[in-house]
């Protein structure tokens, strides 16, 4: 590996929504920094911190068996403050009075906005690393955080299925992903439901309570007795999946039951995938200092590292794989009956 400075000392926070994954990251941006000879010091509670001057150094022996935990040990925030001109001029000034050469920020496309921020107003170098349950950055094939997510919301949906199949009922539940659907649709996948509700269809074609009925009677016409599952993504109907479910009920007479999962798919021991993928993008984010790199994120594209332009992760869009749209509407969903087999 080429070096283009010395880097003596850097930083690291985590920040937006915390992702299972994110203390794996941390342990590998430690613990390459120290294989690699550069002090590390941490900000506790994201941008806020950076702004309090809240931090600690960080040895190899603080990162110690901390991988197999979600949540974040150096903590994460949401700081509005931090998109005010005068918040990012302020952290640069604590930056430079510690002397820090580079900041790793592990977060979503927020956090990595206000990296970009940042970078506006300091000279050091600045990495990202994708960590967000969403999936929702381009340049990376995966998220730090969305194994696990999708992981638990598919566990969930097999049981809702088992207890709705005795009974042949109708669900409606309620995911994670306000602003994108990859937990949704992959969750819906894997577990096979019938329906599901993401921001970036609703946009298109928002829906509505009669096409959902309409849906759920032909879904029973074609397939008889049974259970409907419908999968919604979290802010796409005014009260979410209790509201839609007593809608349903009070005006179509059709029972339905919601359920909603929230925070515990971000919680619990993360999957394998996310501990690897946080595990070699902590190390490349260090590596990638080392090369001189600034304003990039650290992704992983078809097994190998690679670095994006940090505004191109939000800019660009990481769009929902159309072919699983069409599996789940067309292939599994149908509303209409196979022409073939009315042929007899
Ligand atoms: P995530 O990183 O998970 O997408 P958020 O969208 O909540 O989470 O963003 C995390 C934090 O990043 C915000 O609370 C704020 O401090 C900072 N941030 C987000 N957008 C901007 C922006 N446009 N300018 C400066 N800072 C921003
Ligand atoms: O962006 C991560 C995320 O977990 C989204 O999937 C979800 O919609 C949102 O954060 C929930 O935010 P909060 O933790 O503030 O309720």
């Amino acid at each position: 590996m080429s070096v283009s400075k010395k880097i003596q000392r850097i930083a690291v926070l985590t920040s937006g929504g915390d992702a299972p994954g994110m203390n794996a990251a941390l342990r590998a941006v430690v613990l390459a920094a120290d294989h690699y000879g550069i002090e590390v010091i941490a900000f506790r509670h994201g941008y806020q911190g950076l702004l309090d001057n809240e931090y600690l150094t960080m040895k190899p022996k603080d990162v110690l068996h901390v991988l197999q935990y979600s949540g974040t040990i150096i903590k994460s925030a949401r700081c509005q403050r931090f998109k005010e001109e005068s918040a990012a001029t302020e952290a640069a000034a604590n930056l430079e009075a510690l002397n820090i050469d580079a900041l790793v920020i592990i977060g979503g496309d927020g956090s990595f906005r206000g990296a970009d921020h940042l970078a506006n107003h300091w000279q050091g170098q600045i990495i990202g690393v994708p960590g967000t349950i969403d999936n929702d950055l381009y340049g990376t094939d995966a998220t730090i955080g969305y194994a696990t997510a999708v992981t638990i919301a598919m566990d969930a949906l097999d049981k809702i299925r088992d207890t709705a199949d005795a009974m042949d009922r109708v669900f409606i539940v309620e995911v994670m992903g306000r602003e994108a659907g990859f937990i949704g649709l992959g969750s819906a996948t894997a577990a096979g439901a019938e329906r599901v509700v993401l921001p970036e269809l609703q946009k298109d074609k928002p829906l509505t309570v009669s096409a959902l009925v309409k849906h759920i009677q032909r879904v029973k016409e074609i397939r008889g007795e049974g259970s409907y599952v419908m999968v919604l993504s979290e802010h796409q109907w005014p009260g979410g999946a209790v509201a839609l479910a007593e809608q349903l009920d009070a005006e179509y007479d059709l029972p339905c039951r919601p359920c909603l999962l929230g925070h515990i798919q971000r919680g619990g021991p993360p999957a394998p995938a996310d501990r690897i993928l946080a595990s070699e993008l902590g190390v490349h984010a260090i590596e990638l200092i080392l090369q001189g790199k600034h304003r990039v994120m650290a992704g992983m594209r078809a097994n190998q590292c690679v670095d994006v332009p940090l505004r191109d992760t939000w800019e660009k869009k990481n769009p929902l794989a159309s072919n699983l749209l069409r599996i789940q509407h067309e292939i599994f969903n149908p509303v209409k009956k196979n022409p073939r087999m009315n042929t007899q």
